[in-house]
């Protein structure tokens, strides 16, 4: 038996990275798993497996998110839970940063989580229940030199505060992972300089970086039954970093 069985999930940026990790995995614990993504090339690897749907979603666009909420439920009867993970980063100096970069910055962070929860929740609270999981970043806590990222995940940090409190007595909880510094396709460069990795991990009371399935795993506890009553929590998953 599965942890998600019988569960229909939706997690955005599900062709890459962290959010890849989290397709498989929900779809290994018996959930029916859409994974949006804005990248439809890679989408097609996503539909090849088993019980995954890979659905074209720009997560900036409120009309999109109407659209696939409403086709995902008609299509599988009901939305279980919901992963707003897609994102972008950046680590445009300070001075550099101009208002389009912030506008887009926040508009892919920050209203994609929104405009999710303003139209999957609905679908939920039909059911009297549902599990919203957001990815902010261990940068919304701590001052790391992200700038415009950094406040993009702190929007999102309050965002499910927010949301945990609106959709609550209907049934939805809404909690936020926290990712440190996780090895993806977004950190790339990151990782890639041998001197900077090196310095990272040193940096890092656990000693490593984080992997995707670290995230996942935290995710799948909070998308499962097992934590019916967590709501509005928030779960920092960087190897003891933001906590010095
Ligand atoms: N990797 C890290 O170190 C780290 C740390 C903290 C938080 N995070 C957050 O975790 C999430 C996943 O990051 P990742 O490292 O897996 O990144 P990634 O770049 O590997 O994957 C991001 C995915 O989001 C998709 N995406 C981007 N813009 C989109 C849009 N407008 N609409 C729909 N999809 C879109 C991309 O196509 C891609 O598939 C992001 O929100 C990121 O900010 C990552």
């Amino acid at each position: 038996m599965g942890k998600l069985d019988n569960k229909v999930a939706i997690i955005t940026g599900g062709a890459s990275g962290i959010g890849e990790k989290m397709v498989d995995l929900f779809a290994q614990e018996g959930a029916i798993v859409i994974a949006a993504d804005i990248n439809e090339a890679a989408l097609e690897k996503a539909s090849q497996k088993e019980n995954v749907h890979g659905m074209k979603l720009n997560v900036a666009s409120d009309e999109d998110w109407a659209a696939l909420a409403q086709e995902v439920n008609e299509r599988f009867g009901k939305i279980d839970i919901l992963v707003n993970n897609a994102g972008i980063s950046s680590e445009k100096p300070f001075k550099e940063i101009n208002a389009e970069d912030w506008q887009k910055m926040l508009t892919i962070n920050g209203f994609g989580p929104f405009a999710g929860i303003k139209h999957v929740a609905p679908y939920m609270a039909a059911n009297k229940q549902g599990s919203i999981i957001n990815i902010s970043s261990y940068t919304a806590l701590i001052g790391q030199g992200f700038n415009h990222y950094s406040a993009s995940k702190g929007a999102v940090r309050a965002l499910s505060k927010a949301a945990a409190t609106t959709f609550g007595r209907q049934g939805v909880r809404v909690n936020a992972l926290f990712p440190g510094i996780i090895e993806t396709p977004m950190t790339q460069t990151l990782s890639a300089s041998k001197e900077l990795l090196g310095q990272l991990i040193q940096a890092t009371p656990l000693q490593r970086l984080g992997q995707p399935n670290d995230i996942a795993q935290a995710a799948l506890f909070l998308a499962s039954d097992d934590s019916s009553y967590i709501t509005g929590s928030e779960l920092v998953i960087d190897g003891g970093f933001s906590a010095q």
